[in-house]
C-alpha cells in the first residue's frame, strides 16, 4: 500500500517512516518533487490538516494524509494554538516565539499546557481524523538543546526533564504527534490486513 504525507519536512518524514507497518510504503512530498507550501489557511489545527490532505488527495488522487500540530496553553486562553509556528511573527522564528511566550506568561501561576496533534488521513475520498495530545507545564526558562519548536519551555506532566532534554526516543514516549500516529497506524493495519 502506498501513502503520501503531505509533508517535506525531512525530520517529520523520517520520524513516521520509522514508525509505519512494513507493508506501508511512504511518499513524501520531497519524493513527489514538490517544492511548493500548501496553504494552512484554517483557524484550527484539524482545518489545516484536512485542506493539506485534501490539496494532496486532489493532486495525487491517491491514499494520503497530512499533520497539524500546536501548543495550546492555558493562563493565555489556548494561545498559540494553531498559529504556534508564527507567533512571534512570520519568520517562523523558535527562540522569538517562546520569549514571548514566557514574557506574557512572566506572572502566571497557572502554567498549564498541552501539545496536540491532528492527523488527517484521505483513503477512497473518505476523510479520518485522529488525535494525539500530551499535557504539561510551561516552564519560567528554558532548558536543554535537543528538539524543535517550544520544547525548551514544555516539561510533559510528571517529568523534571523538557522535551528538549530528551533524546527523540525519550520524546516519543509522550508525544503528542506519535500519540496520533500511532492511532492512524492501527487504522491503516486494520484496513491493509482487510484487502490482503
Ligand atoms: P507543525 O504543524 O507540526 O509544523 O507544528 C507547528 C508548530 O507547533 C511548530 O512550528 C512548533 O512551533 C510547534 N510544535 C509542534 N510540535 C512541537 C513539538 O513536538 N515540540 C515543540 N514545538 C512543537
Amino acid at each position: 500500500m502506498e501513502l503520501i504525507f503531505a509533508s517535506s519536512n525531512p525530520g517529520k518524514i523520517e520520524e513516521i517512516k520509522s514508525v509505519l507497518p512494513s507493508g506501508v510504503k511512504l511518499i513524501s512530498l520531497l519524493d513527489l518533487n514538490f517544492i511548493e507550501e500548501i496553504p494552512e489557511t484554517a483557524n484550527t489545527l484539524k482545518g489545516n490538516a484536512l485542506l493539506k490532505a485534501q490539496f494532496a488527495y486532489d493532486t495525487w488522487n491517491k491514499p494520503c494524509f497530512s499533520d497539524d500540530s500546536g501548543l495550546e496553553i492555558n493562563f493565555l486562553d489556548g494561545k498559540p494554538g494553531v498559529y504556534s509556528a508564527r507567533y512571534a511573527g512570520i519568520h517562523k522564528d523558535n527562540n522569538d516565539n517562546m520569549d514571548l511566550v514566557l514574557s506574557q506568561m512572566e506572572h502566571a501561576d497557572d502554567r498549564a499546557a498541552c501539545f496536540k496533534t491532528v492527523i488527517t488521513l484521505i483513503t477512497d475520498g473518505e476523510v479520518h481524523h485522529f488525535e494525539g495530545r500530551v499535557d504539561g507545564i510551561i516552564r519560567r526558562n528554558k532548558k536543554g538543546l535537543l528538539g524543535f519548536g517550544y520544547d525548551p519551555i514544555f516539561e510533559p506532566e510528571g517529568q523534571d526533564k523538557t522535551f528538549a532534554e530528551m533524546t527523540l526516543n525519550e520524546k516519543s514516549k509522550f508525544s503528542h504527534r506519535k500519540r496520533a500516529l500511532d492511532k492512524m497506524i492501527a487504522f491503516v493495519e486494520q484496513q491493509f490486513k482487510s484487502v490482503q
